[in-house]
């Protein structure tokens, strides 16, 4: 494991606090399966999202143990402490202060809650971006860019996907033998890419708001018995290394093949693990199908990913704008549930708020 500057501190003795935003982000290349302790058995790539995030705010008092009260969109909400509690366990061992102290976390989505697209990736990493703030505060010599290394590995800790969320634009997490900075247990960002992806659209469709049936630490734990499990970690791996190739060249050919077919093998290992289950929807794969007609017909470089449920994220450069939402408006509205969809693009990392009290 490389070796992260935490403080190390095992107590506070005054009152200390951080707000941060933290974004989503989408996965091109997917993070499904892990091993020990939050750790994934494939390397995945995302892109960090603008609109989609999550405002975070932590103070904390010295304790003889710890307390957590936790406000969400200013409502008290009892229910998310376990989960906290347990994130707070896990990184117990790097921030021991974290058992010596109460805690008041209040959180609000920057999103609709109507959409069903409650994010662990930007709460998780706004949560752990905080902490690892009041970590620097404790310490003396700043961790400098390791600061958002040391927030990624917590926010790791909390939910894989969050790790990613540290960073603008691209990240990277996982093992892969090809490159020698990426790692298991934190991941890091992606620099080198071509224009065609600066300023790049993520249309959210949404087809059903519900709650997913199954969750994703279900789907994660399938993987452990999965038919297909060698053959999907050679298939990520081999899909990393070409889409990486993609966002340095600007190939946005293969994009479109590399991102497609990690969207659906996403689905298609949950369809073809031992208990199998289906997260997509009738108008989920009428998208599918209209996107990749209107891309035939038109040229225009259109093409859709899917998270672990039936919204289609549609993805496509800043100069096919006009093109794209009249396609949207005209041909996919109708499969959206109450002719709803959400516009985000890549953007520009999370951000430390000046204060933030819901
Ligand atoms: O971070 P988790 O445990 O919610 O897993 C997320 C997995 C996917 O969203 C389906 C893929 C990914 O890489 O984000």
């Amino acid at each position: 494991m490389i070796k992260l500057p935490f403080s190390n501190i095992s107590s506070i003795s005054a009152a200390y606090n951080s707000a941060w935003e933290a974004p989503s982000n989408i996965a091109l290349v997917k993070y499904w399966g892990k091993k020990g302790v939050q750790l994934p058995i494939n390397p995945s790539l995302s892109m960090t999202l603008k609109n989609a995030a999550t405002q975070t705010s932590v103070k904390i008092i010295p304790s003889e143990k710890r307390d957590i009260t936790f406000f969400f969109e200013g409502q008290k909400k009892p229910e998310f402490i376990p989960k906290i509690d347990q994130f707070l366990n896990r990184i117990q061992e790097f921030c021991p202060w974290v058992d010596r102290a109460d805690f008041l976390i209040k959180s609000k989505n920057t999103f609709p809650h109507s959409a069903g697209i409650a994010s662990s990736a930007s709460s998780m990493a706004a949560l752990a971006l905080a902490i690892a703030d009041i970590d620097e505060q404790l310490e003396s010599e700043k961790s400098g860019t390791d600061f958002y290394h040391k927030a990624s590995f917590l926010a790791r800790l909390a939910s894989g996907s969050a790790s990613r969320s540290v960073f603008e634009g691209f990240s990277m997490w996982g093992r892969h033998e090809k490159f020698p900075e990426c790692n298991d247990d934190f991941a890091v960002s992606y620099a080198a890419i071509h224009p065609v992806f600066d300023q790049f659209h993520d249309d959210v469709l949404i087809t059903d708001s519900k709650p997913k049936a199954v969750s994703s630490s279900a789907g994660h734990e399938l993987m452990n018995s999965h038919p297909f499990l060698d053959g999907r970690i050679r298939q990520a791996k081999d899909n990393f290394l070409k889409l990486s190739e993609n966002l340095r060249n600007g190939d946005l050919q293969s994009f479109i093949e590399i991102t497609e077919n990690e969207a659906l093998t996403l689905h298609a290992l949950m369809m073809s693990s031992e208990k199998s289950f289906s997260l997509l929807k009738p108008e989920t794969l009428a998208i599918i199908e209209a996107v990749r007609n209107y891309r035939k017909q038109s040229d225009v470089p259109v093409c859709f990913t899917l998270d672990a449920g039936p919204n289609v994220h549609l993805l496509y450069p800043n100069e096919n704008k006009e093109q794209v939402q009249k396609f949207v408006k005209n041909e996919l509205l109708p499969f959206c549930e109450n002719n709803y969809y959400l516009e985000d693009m890549r953007g520009s990392g999370p951000k430390k708020l000046e204060s933030y009290d819901a």
